[in-house]
């Protein structure tokens, strides 16, 4: 995880869960980022107050981490965010757009799947994925630009989606404990948008990955999940300071592991 050195970094869904973790890892590296946007749909709302305490402590402590409000499908959060963003970068770009956030459905029968529920699923988890990378691209090719480094890395400039396996066309993974229909097609819509984003933005070195955290314990994951929120984030971070162009446009595991679309 030391060779992943970025200059600023901003996470979505950092209030809780796998965000809230990448927040803490990256603060708690020897050589942290200058800046570390832990950005939160709602930091003052209900649904922070568990671990609302942790991230303003953090704030608190570590001069690095910025806590920014955003709603990553309310274009006027965004806009207002990245304003903050920008004032705080102060002339510079963005390196790592980490974006987290996302939401699952309630499992039923295809037959009682709701068009509300798959519209909400796809609005959260591709939609909005999209706004932000649209709303942070140029703070990310300031990046790139102003990079002295060649080829591609997760230092330089990088958009880095959570993803699922359970958006696997081909193994339709853990099926057998759940149907999830809106949130398979959305996490499967989510890889092919990686896969644009890559091939968009391959000439400016701007390096887009698609990433399975692995089965964690989350509110979204569940307690019976197979990893822990920091091993799966640990992972992840160890990850992500070794991608490179090889990895441009890839659906990996946690583990770097290359997973069938
Ligand atoms: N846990 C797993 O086993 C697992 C497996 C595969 C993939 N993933 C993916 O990993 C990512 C993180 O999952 P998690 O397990 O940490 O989930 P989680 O504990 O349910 O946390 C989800 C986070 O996303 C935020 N969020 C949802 N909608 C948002 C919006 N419109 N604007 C801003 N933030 C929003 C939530 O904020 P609020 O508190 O405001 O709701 C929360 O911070 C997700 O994309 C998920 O699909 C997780």
């Amino acid at each position: 995880m030391e060779g992943l050195n970025p200059h600023s970094v901003l996470v979505t869904g950092s209030n809780r869960g796998i965000g809230l973790e990448m927040v803490k890892q990256l603060a708690k590296k020897v050589n942290p980022p200058k800046w570390i946007f832990a950005t939160c749909r709602d930091p003052e709302g209900p649904r922070s107050q568990v671990c609302r305490r942790d991230l303003k402590n953090l704030a608190a402590q570590r001069q690095e981490v910025v806590i920014i409000p955003l709603n990553i499908t309310d274009p006027s959060s965004i806009k207002s965010a990245v304003t903050m963003v920008t004032e705080r970068l102060n002339g510079s770009g963005l390196n790592l757009l980490i974006n987290n956030a996302g939401v699952a459905c309630r499992d039923s029968k295809i037959e009682t799947q709701t068009p509300e529920d798959m519209a909400e699923v796809y609005k959260t988890n591709v939609i909005g994925t999209m706004m932000i990378s649209q709303a942070f691209l140029p703070l990310l090719r300031k990046a790139s630009q102003d990079s002295p480094k060649k080829g591609m890395s997760c230092s330089k400039a990088s958009i880095v989606n959570m993803s699922s396996y359970a958006g696997s066309i081909t193994e339709v993974y853990l099926w057998q404990y759940g149907w999830v229909v809106p949130y398979r097609c959305s996490k499967a819509a989510l890889n092919m948008l990686t896969r644009c984003l890559s091939l968009a933005f391959t000439e400016e070195e701007i390096l887009c990955v698609t990433l399975h955290p692995g089965w964690v314990v989350t509110d979204m994951g569940g307690n019976t999940a197979e990893l822990t929120v920091d091993s799966s984030v640990a992972a992840i971070l160890n990850l992500l300071s070794r991608l490179s162009e090889k990895e441009n446009g890839t659906f990996l595991n946690w583990e770097g592991k290359i997973l069938p679309w």
